[in-house]
């Protein structure tokens, strides 16, 4: 499977300070698709976590010295690097991590879109000057790089989560080690090759590829050298890595999970949501942090856009993603099917009513069937839970008031979605609904121009966007005395 990919992308150990590293200790990666062994590779530990980064402190002066057009240049051509072989990156990436080969294809052009977007910011790292209260002086502001960045990043988008913090991160003037997650190394190693060959310079982007999450964890949190942590993942462990920041005072990022509502109002275009909501919902087999959890549709068309989306649903093919026309891959691993077969069940026990699926899939052990259920109520464990597999849970509300009641009602706030077309409504709903991200009327809202973060128990912080340095940035203020004041 792996020979059909070009030989200088597959790596089998970390990229520490501009050298592929090797050890004793292996693990494998497994394809999902069909639990074989694509590769083994060398298991870091967290001594070499530890030299990932004082290379990376090493790195950094003369990093955040080059002129910003001159890291603008070498994001820019790893870009162009990446997009030059985005079939191959597709294909290593559909073979760890299991998505369809076209959302791969999406995936690598999405993770490239950030190069391109903050090789162009790099140079709009903008300062500011403000008005003093006398006219002996001057009050000038300029951005500058917070220093050492360390990430762990998740299995789901191996490719983007990875290029979108550390695009940021490199823009900014920052050094970058990152952790990707133990299932999906191979797309961040091959990322590595190709910043390698894009001419980024030893120690300024490191990965770290290892099963000991908890001890290389712990070096990238506590390192005194590390500046600031960005972690994309669940809410359980980013609270833990927080605490584990606190006594460095580290400046930390977390984009943690979700539970997104998706509303349909009874004014809402219903083929239109049934579209929004077969993307929102089967992206990655609805394993992303924005997928559409809780579907809540008003009674009055509640029906219709069940058989709406029944209609839609049958159509969804399931198989291995390097299948022709495969719209859902497996799972990750036996443990997702397992957690999303268990909420499924405690659903049914509590009274939800099965439409359609209900079941592994006869492609193979990871596989789940696309399965719709209705009657879902809010207390539910699948109503509160992150799903994270094809499982769509409807549950009908009256009011619009008892929409942003129900919508509302999480501890998360990552994404949240609506359909309606009464403009009073678009604007008032948005308004009240405690989420970062809103997509009105559009189930598809990532995107390199668009500030990508959660409030609530989702995180903090925003990737891509204008926004986006401010996270890799310190303000520093200099205060300018002993000016003549003018004649
Ligand atoms: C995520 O699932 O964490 C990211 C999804 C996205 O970037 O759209």
């Amino acid at each position: 499977m792996l020979k059909q990919i070009a030989e200088q992308l597959v790596k089998t150990g970390s990229y520490i300070n501009g050298r592929w590293q090797q050890s004793a200790q292996h693990f494998t990666v497994l394809n999902p698709a069909n639990q074989q062994v694509l590769l083994s590779v060398a298991d870091a530990s967290a001594s070499d976590a530890e030299r990932a980064v004082c290379a990376a402190a090493d790195a950094f002066a003369s990093w955040a010295a080059l002129p910003a057009a001159k890291r603008s240049e070498l994001l820019q051509r790893w870009y162009q690097l990446v997009m030059q072989h985005q079939d191959d990156l597709a294909r290593l990436l559909t073979l760890e991590q299991g998505k369809p080969l076209s959302e791969a294809k999406g995936e690598i052009a999405y993770g490239a879109s950030y190069l391109q977007w903050f090789a162009e910011e790099a140079k709009r790292l903008y300062g500011d000057t403000i008005p003093a209260p006398s006219n002996d002086k001057r009050i000038i502001v300029q951005r500058q790089p917070v220093g050492v960045v360390a990430a762990i990043t998740p299995w789901n988008f191996p490719n983007a989560m990875l290029a979108r913090k550390a695009a940021a991160a490199l823009a900014a003037g920052c050094t970058f080690i990152v952790k990707p997650a133990h299932q999906t190394p191979l797309s961040a190693l091959a990322l590595a090759e190709l910043a390698h060959q894009a001419g980024i310079p030893a120690g300024v982007f490191n990965v770290v590829v290892g099963t000991d999450a908890k001890a290389i964890g712990e070096v990238l949190t506590q390192h005194v050298k590390v500046a600031k942590f960005s972690f994309t993942g669940s809410t359980a462990v980013g609270k833990q890595l927080l605490k584990q920041c606190a006594d460095s005072v580290k400046r930390v990022s977390m984009e943690l999970g979700g539970n997104a509502p998706f509303i349909v109002f009874d004014d809402a275009d219903l083929d239109a949501a049934v579209q929004g909501l077969m993307a929102a919902k089967f992206r990655n087999a609805g394993q992303t942090c924005v997928c559409a959890n809780r579907i809540l549709v008003q009674q009055s068309v509640y029906q219709a856009f069940a058989d709406k989306l029944a209609i839609a649903m049958t159509q969804l093919k399931v198989a291995d993603g390097l299948t022709d026309g495969c719209h859902i891959g497996p799972l990750i691993d036996d443990k997702a099917v397992a957690k999303v077969t268990q909420l499924l069940q405690s659903a049914l026990d509590d009274g939800a009513k099965l439409l359609l699926g209900g079941s592994a899939h006869s492609a193979g052990a990871q596989f789940f069937q696309p399965t719709l259920l209705t009657d879902v109520q809010p207390q539910m464990a699948i109503s509160n839970d992150e799903i994270f597999g094809p499982v769509a849970a409807l549950m009908a509300f009256d009011s619009e008031q008892e929409a942003i009641a129900l919508a509302n009602s999480t501890e998360y706030g990552l994404a949240a979605y609506f359909y309606s077309r009464d403009i009073g409504r678009v604007f008032r709903v948005a308004q009240a609904l405690q989420f970062g991200m809103v997509g009105i009327n559009e189930g598809i809202i990532s995107n390199a121009a668009a500030p990508f973060g959660g409030v609530k128990q989702s995180g903090y912080g925003r990737e891509g966007s204008k926004y986006g340095l401010d996270d890799y940035t310190d303000i520093k203020y200099l205060c300018l005395g002993g000016l003549q004041p003018a004649m």
